[in-house]
């Protein structure tokens, strides 16, 4: 099968297209799938990039896992012995290391049905992204209805499903991105929008319950006048050492403000319910550009800008 392989960690060009021996199903609790569509996130840099602490989880001098992509959809070819929720020709979305493949091997527990409405293009991009968006308001903001909400980074990835799921969930959102995405967010939902390119949300005096940082370029100091007495700010950058948990610790020890390290935890019911939500039109994946399997070093280079309008798809479909 064709796989988009890094063999060494580096800038894009790293990446090339190969034959590589197609996976089996090992464990009885895996479906083998055709990848239709696959998105590349932030993560798959990272990961190419061999930023230390990927290096510690995927190799120190090499990459031992050769294939990028964590978000897949295609149709099942195969099921395991005990998988009781897929059958052979199901059309499958969900979490997947190493999907940037023509075939992969996940377990049906990261999986969903594909929404009835969706496209493959529009399914591949959801399952990070979204269930990033949706982890973080839901279950670790507790959002309620009628709070209010700030997103920033809302044009990106995590951020253009964080302003629909808050406004899903009745919040008064409040969405921070630059100057040229500023009409497209607003109609994705946010009642109000700050330009970051010309204001800093911190300055105007306003106070949030909930502050997400999507994009991981604020620290929780910088958002604390910013915050109500009980408000949570939420940071989806885990790893660079500004952003460092101890930071987060000593801050939250400041009156009853909290902040909080997100990390993704993918799972059939979230997807699940993202399904439902995007079956009843409350959520749609944005996809800025789609490139075939072929163009991975176009498409890493897309993400690397940091600049990407929703979200980066790749075509892998074999003909
Ligand atoms: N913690 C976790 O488990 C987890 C899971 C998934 C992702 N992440 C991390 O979350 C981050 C975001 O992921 P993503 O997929 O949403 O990224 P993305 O799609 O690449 O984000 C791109 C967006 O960031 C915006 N942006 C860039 N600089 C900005 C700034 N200074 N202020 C405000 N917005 C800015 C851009 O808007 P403009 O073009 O308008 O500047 C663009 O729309 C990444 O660091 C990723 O590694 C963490």
């Amino acid at each position: 099968m064709r796989a988009a392989i890094y063999r060494s960690y580096g800038p894009p060009e790293v990446l090339n297209i190969e034959d590589v021996e197609q996976p089996t199903i090992k464990d009885d609790d895996r479906v083998l799938i055709r990848v239709y569509n696959a998105s590349v996130n932030p993560y798959d840099v990272l990961f190419r990039k061999g930023y230390l602490p990927t290096r510690i989880e995927n190799g120190l001098t090499k990459p031992k896992n050769h294939t990028l992509g964590i978000d897949v959809a295609g149709t099942i070819e195969a099921v395991g012995k005990n998988v009781d929720r897929f059958k052979v020709g199901d059309q499958v979305f969900g979490s997947c290391i190493g999907s940037h493949a023509e075939y992969v091997c996940p377990r049906q527990n990261v999986l969903s049905f594909m929404p009835k409405n969706a496209t493959f293009e529009e399914a591949a991009a959801i399952p990070c992204a979204a269930q990033t968006a949706l982890q973080a308001l839901r279950d670790v903001a507790q959002i309620k209805q009628g709070q209010r909400v700030l997103i920033y980074g809302a044009s990106g990835g995590i951020g253009h499903f964080a302003v629909q799921l808050a406004r899903y969930f009745e919040a008064e959102v409040t969405a921070v991105c630059s100057t040229s995405n500023l009409q497209w967010v607003k109609d994705l939902g946010a009642h109000y929008m700050i330009d970051y390119t010309k204001e800093n949300f911190a300055d105007n005096g306003k106070k949030y319950d909930v502050i997400l940082d999507a994009v991981g370029k604020r620290t929780f100091f910088s958002c604390l006048p910013s915050l109500t007495e009980t408000g949570v700010y939420i940071t989806e950058n885990a790893i660079y050492p500004k952003y460092h948990p101890i930071q987060l610790m000593i801050g939250s020890l400041i009156g009853h403000k909290k902040a909080k390290v997100h990390l993704t935890k993918p799972n059939d019911k979230d997807l699940d319910f993202l399904r439902g939500l995007v079956e009843e039109e409350k959520v749609k994946a944005f996809i800025e550009k789609c490139y075939p399997l072929d163009q991975i070093v176009a498409a890493h280079r897309h993400v690397e800008s940091g600049h990407t309008k929703g979200k980066i798809v790749l075509d892998i479909k074999m003909e």
